[in-house]
């Protein structure tokens, strides 16, 4: 597969989750009109669905090698917190098959997007459940594999993971400590828990094993990747 099948109404989210795959002039037009009138009415008319889903899916196989090499044959159950559309997700799913994934997200577009760190205050979203499962569908995942969330309003899942991932979301708009008790909960000694983060060594004094898989000097965040397991409490 060289891109993703993705529709419009799917692809007018995926541009608010990574604003880098939208070009200059809608920027511009972005920055003009504010937010909201850009996301509710610009993208409708100007959006290139094909290019967006070309853009999304080269940009998910880039971020997918920076944490192939920590991806076992034997890791069967995907957790995948703020994961968007879950483009990731099916680029793992196309190298490791027959897994699961669990995804918990948010199902709802906020008036405002201001991609700032929140700390505690974790209201934004961008999302739209029903819209994700179709776009999973659509692109070689089994509904059997498939399991989502709404952060608002359902029970999260209580079982434990192989892996958890969480890219330009948690810790990185807002505080790992939302999740921290729920973390322990779906965590084994082994699982590996992947995230971006500007103050990676404070996971030194939370996990036993941390360690940086990538570091995003140019971004307005600055973040690092990091890799860890083991809760030290
Ligand atoms: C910047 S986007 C990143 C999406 C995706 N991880 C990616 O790399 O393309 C952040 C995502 O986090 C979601 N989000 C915000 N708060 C959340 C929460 N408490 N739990 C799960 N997802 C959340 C938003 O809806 C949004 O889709």
């Amino acid at each position: 597969m060289i891109t993703f099948n993705l529709p419009k109404g799917a692809a007018r989210l995926i541009v608010l989750q990574r604003i880098e795959l939208i070009n200059p002039f809608l920027i511009k037009l972005r920055k003009f009109f504010g937010r909201y009138i850009f996301s509710n009415f610009i993208t409708k008319y100007f959006l290139n669905s094909n290019l967006i889903a070309k853009k999304y899916h080269d940009v998910m196989l880039k971020e997918f090698s920076t944490i192939e090499k920590f991806i076992k044959i034997e890791d069967k159950s995907f957790l995948s917190i703020g994961g968007g559309m879950g483009g990731l997700e099916l680029i793992i799913n196309q190298t490791f098959k027959n897994n699961d994934y669990y995804f918990i997200e948010r199902n709802y577009v906020s008036e405002k997007v201001k991609y700032g760190w929140g700390g505690m205050i974790n209201e934004e979203g961008y999302n739209n459940l029903d819209l994700q499962k179709t776009f999973l569908k659509i692109n070689e995942m089994n509904e059997s594999q498939i399991k989502i969330f709404d952060y608002d309003n359902d029970n999260l899942p209580e079982k434990k993971f192989d892996v958890i991932i969480s890219l330009l979301s948690l810790d990185y708009h807002y505080d790992f400590n939302i999740y921290v008790e729920y973390l322990k909960k779906v965590s084994k000694i082994n699982t590996k828990i992947i995230f971006d983060t500007i103050r990676a060594e404070y996971f030194k004094k939370i996990f036993k094993n941390v360690e940086i898989i990538r570091s995003d000097e140019d971004t307005v965040h600055k973040s690092k990747r990091i890799i860890c397991s083991q809760f030290l409490s």
